[in-house]
């Protein structure tokens, strides 16, 4: 099983250390490579995604990713921004379906904004298409305005596209994994406004109609924004086109009060995937060994689960965390009154040791 590691920039490499150490202890035939991306990758070699780390990329069975960027780079041009370095890995991996769990643990009720009896037991999973939509659509650009309310004005556009496979492929997705919850999909759109979510509305109906065991139910993006503060224990799977499910998918995270504890997945259709934290590169605490390895872990045990079909040793993994959590080691972001505060080393290395 080969494992393309990419810590990235920021905390990344920091992160991405300790769950490659918890991944060592546990006597898998794993194979790991390390590859500069991002901010990294540009430094070393001019590129955020050089080809020798898309190559590796390609020929792994999974990826680990830490995360890309810092604002230092702000003034690059778009193609050599660390950004494009994710982006270019899930399209050229085809990489369309990203899972982003939002969990909360028992343990963190407190660390919400939200009222504890809203979020406690809350287990609601984002279902993000990520190869399409207005992220990757053309064409883009800037141009002179020829039309609209300043005709002669500077102007700049990217647009928004769906086709019908597409949205196909992400529905089953959807449907699937709610088959294995509790059998209820929230579709979220913009259909009110715009042709592209009436087109998603109307797919994602179709598709519905193979599963009539699980409930479906549309709703729009603002909605669905305020419904996730107001009551988020009412989702189940929420499935969504990229731009809403960047950010939906943040806003969930939040509401379990620890962004630092969210893992993610991003497959493709034979199941190779990328997985990283929710969380971004952090630039902020960079370097001062307190930023939270927990979602990186958790990656992990996602990658041996959906991507290397190791179910028990994801278990051995997610089992350990909760005990950790139980012991009441913290790091910074989830720290409390009570609760002995940990870095990042201390956090992997107490993994290491409740993984029995
Ligand atoms: C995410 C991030 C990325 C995105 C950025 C870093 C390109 O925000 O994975 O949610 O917008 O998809
Ligand atoms: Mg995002």
């Amino acid at each position: 099983m080969k494992i393309a590691v990419l810590p990235g920039d920021g905390i990344g490499t920091e992160i991405v250390a300790e769950a490659v150490k918890v991944l060592k202890v546990l006597e898998l035939p794993l194979e790991m490579e390390n590859a500069l991306v991002g901010g990294a990758a540009y430094e070393a070699h001019g590129h955020p995604l050089p080809e020798t780390t898309l190559k590796l990329a390609k020929e792994s069975d999974a990826i680990l990713f830490g995360a890309v960027g810092d604002w230092k780079y702000d003034k690059l041009d778009r193609p050599l921004r660390p950004e494009q370095a994710i982006l270019g890995l899930r399209k050229n991996l085809g990489l369309f379906a990203n899972f982003r769990p939002a969990i909360c643990y028992e343990q963190l009720v407190g660390a919400s904004s939200l009222k504890p009896e809203l979020i406690a037991g809350l287990d609601i999973l984002i279902i993000r298409e990520l190869t399409g939509d207005i992220y990757f659509g053309q064409p883009r650009g800037r141009r002179t305005a020829v039309d609209g309310h300043f005709p002669g004005a500077e102007e700049a556009f990217d647009t928004m596209r769906y086709s019908k496979p597409e949205i196909e492929r992400i529905a089953h997705v959807a449907f699937q994994a709610a088959r294995k919850r509790n059998k209820k999909v929230t579709s979220v759109d913009k259909a009110n406004v715009l042709e592209t979510f009436q087109f998603w509305k109307d797919v994602v109906t179709e598709v519905h109609a193979q599963y009539p065991d699980v409930e479906l139910q549309h709703m729009y993006v603002d909605n669905a924004a305020m419904q996730l503060v107001k009551a988020p224990k009412a989702f189940d799977v929420v499935v969504t086109g990229n731009m809403f499910g960047d950010i939906l998918s943040d806003e969930a995270s939040m509401l379990t009060g620890s962004i630092g504890m969210l893992p993610s997945a991003s497959l493709n259709s034979s199941n190779q995937g990328l997985y990283e934290p929710s969380h971004g590169s952090a630039p902020d605490i960079a370097g001062k060994g307190i930023a939270n390895p927990l979602a990186t872990i958790l990656s992990a045990a996602m990658m041996l689960r959906f991507s290397l079909n190791q179910e028990a040793a994801a278990l051995r993994i997610e089992t350990a965390v909760q005990k950790v959590l139980q012991q009441g080691l913290r790091t910074a972001d989830i720290f409390s009154e009570g609760t002995t505060k940990v870095s990042t080393v201390q956090m992997g290395d107490a993994v290491v040791k409740a993984l029995g």
